[in-house]
């Protein structure tokens, strides 16, 4: 099918404001009107399976590790996460019980594909989180578990981005539910945050439009750390991975309670630390880390909402300010910010956005 720009100047610009739709559509697959709650292939049930591992590669690897904090924290079930790349050498044992999801946009990378031909012939039951549906993934799935993020043009993954978490947050209540870890009213507010997600996103693009400015700032530094905390700690990891693709800035992402065994000795004036903290409970320990930087002379960038910028925005160097987002799912709305800082940075840079040096859309070669 044809795809152009739809008026944008890259095709990732027009990628990120599909957003709300994109993810508006494949939620469509998993909440069906009249059901209650998610609705999944009867083959999965969550109630006989022990383990999850999970494997992709890059963005999709991200999207895993997120998932890991959703399945742990409200289904109670332990998750493994590997790069498809070790994974398929290492050639790990799976338990009974196990279910492997395998993450993919494309469906076709190579070492992600490997991996799960190790598995099948394990034995091991496969799901699969693909953007095509025709994929070589998709087939060697025992069931697939659509994205509708529509074709992505952008090197840098965006929308099959926050379509992979969409999935991966109504597959972790899914499995709260088969297994009932939560209480009846623990659900509900959890099902309720689900079905926000495509608004919630969408106001996160409009409240954070504007962040062209910062972006020029950062576009100046050689080095930018990323820092989060609990399923944050992923995005983090996203962040500095957009920001490096296509502006060429390195950048790391760390968990912010591992600053003082190393990142802490980078910290000065030229290396801008962007924070991402939302008003949840772990906010508190996340500002502690970030006065460290700050009592270090770090500049910090601070990306929290009203509440979080109200409380802890004094001495920060440059401030993003976000919509307030159940805490749940907030990785997906924060995905808009680190999305943008990377767009706009790489914009100010003049470097070729869609297409950046040296990376291809899909790795179908090991
Ligand atoms: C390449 C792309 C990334 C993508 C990764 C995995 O490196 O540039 O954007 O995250 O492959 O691709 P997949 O199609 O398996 O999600």
């Amino acid at each position: 099918s044809y795809v152009d720009k739809g008026g944008h100047k890259y095709f990732m610009a027009k990628e990120m404001a599909e957003q709300p739709s994109a993810i508006g559509d494949t939620l469509a697959e998993y909440l069906r009107e009249g059901a209650q709650g998610v609705v999944l292939p009867s083959e999965i049930d969550f109630s006989t399976v022990t383990r999850i591992t999970m494997v992709a590669c890059g963005t999709a690897y991200f999207a895993c590790l997120t998932a890991k904090y959703w399945f742990e924290q409200l289904a109670r079930l332990p998750v493994e996460v590997d790069i498809a790349s070790e994974f398929r050498y290492r050639e790990p044992p799976m338990p009974d019980g196990s279910l492997a999801i395998f993450v993919s946009q494309s469906g076709e990378t190579a070492d992600t594909l490997a991996a799960l031909r190790y598995v099948a012939a394990q034995g091991v039951r496969i799901a699969s989180v693909v953007n095509v549906p025709e994929s070589s993934i998709a087939r060697e799935s025992d069931v697939v578990l659509p994205t509708r993020a529509g074709v992505e043009i952008g090197v840098a993954s965006t929308k099959a981005f926050t379509c992979q978490l969409t999935v991966l947050a109504a597959l972790a209540v899914k499995a709260a539910t088969d297994r009932a870890t939560l209480s009846p009213e623990a659900l509900a507010e959890t099902l309720a945050a689900l079905r926000a997600v495509p608004g919630v996103v969408n106001q996160a693009l409009l409240v954070t439009s504007d962040i062209a400015g910062v972006a020029a700032e950062i576009a100046k530094a050689q080095d930018v750390l990323f820092l989060g905390r609990g399923a944050m700690f992923p995005l983090a990891l996203e962040g500095a991975l957009k920001l490096k693709e296509i502006s060429y800035i390195h950048a790391e992402g760390y968990a912010s309670g591992e600053l003082k065994h190393g990142p802490i000795a980078l910290i000065d004036p030229n290396v801008p630390v962007v924070v991402f903290a939302p008003m949840d409970r772990l906010f508190d320990k996340t500002v502690s880390n970030m006065q460290e930087v700050m009592a270090r002379g770090g500049k910090v960038l601070l990306v929290s909402d009203a509440e979080g910028l109200e409380r802890a925005s004094d001495g920060v160097w440059k401030w993003i300010k976000m919509p307030k987002v159940p805490p749940v799912f907030a990785p997906i709305a924060y995905a808009v910010p680190a999305q943008l800082l990377a767009y706009h940075t790489a914009v100010a840079k003049g470097t070729d956005v869609d297409q950046p040096r040296n990376l291809a859309k899909s790795v179908t070669v090991e």
